[in-house]
């Protein structure tokens, strides 16, 4: 993985902001939007992978307001999965939200793992359409 500015620029916001959503975006009532349109497409019991999940602000969202989905956040930066893995042990979630570092461009997942794959605001921080293509993939 090539660490970039891009990279630098995440990883800086994972280690400043903690919890808090700023570490992805300061408009927070537009990602409440963001996560409520998206959860009217996860339904109770999917494994759902949500891809740049930076802090987990999302993520555990997510969990909160479905049942029994087991859901894995991936991101780039290690400080945002260090974030996230915090705040998970601090808020006492189980084994179906989990955390780890990976780039959307070279996901090892098997197929079929996830019932539901979503990502928010994530490729636009592919600088070529061929790596977004790469992403989507
Ligand atoms: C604008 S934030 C969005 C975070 C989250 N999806 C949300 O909706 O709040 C972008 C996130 O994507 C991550 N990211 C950027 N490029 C990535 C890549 N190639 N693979 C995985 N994560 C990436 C960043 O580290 C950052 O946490």
């Amino acid at each position: 993985m090539s660490k970039d500015h891009i990279y630098e620029y995440w990883e800086a916001q994972g280690q400043t902001h903690g919890e808090s959503h700023w570490a992805s975006w300061g408009d927070n009532w537009m990602i409440d939007l963001e996560i409520d349109t998206i959860g009217k497409h996860i339904k109770d019991g999917d494994r759902v992978l949500d891809i740049g999940c930076a802090n987990g602000y999302s993520t555990f969202r997510q969990a909160q307001s479905h049942k029994q989905v087991s859901i894995t956040g991936v991101d780039f930066a290690p400080s945002m999965v260090a974030a996230a893995q915090e705040t998970k042990m601090q808020k006492g979630f189980g084994e179906d939200v989990s955390f780890s570092i990976g780039d959307i461009r070279s996901l090892q997942f098997p197929s079929n793992t996830f019932d539901v794959a979503y990502t928010t605001r994530v490729l636009i921080n592919l600088s070529s359409w061929e790596q977004q293509i790469s992403g989507i993939s």
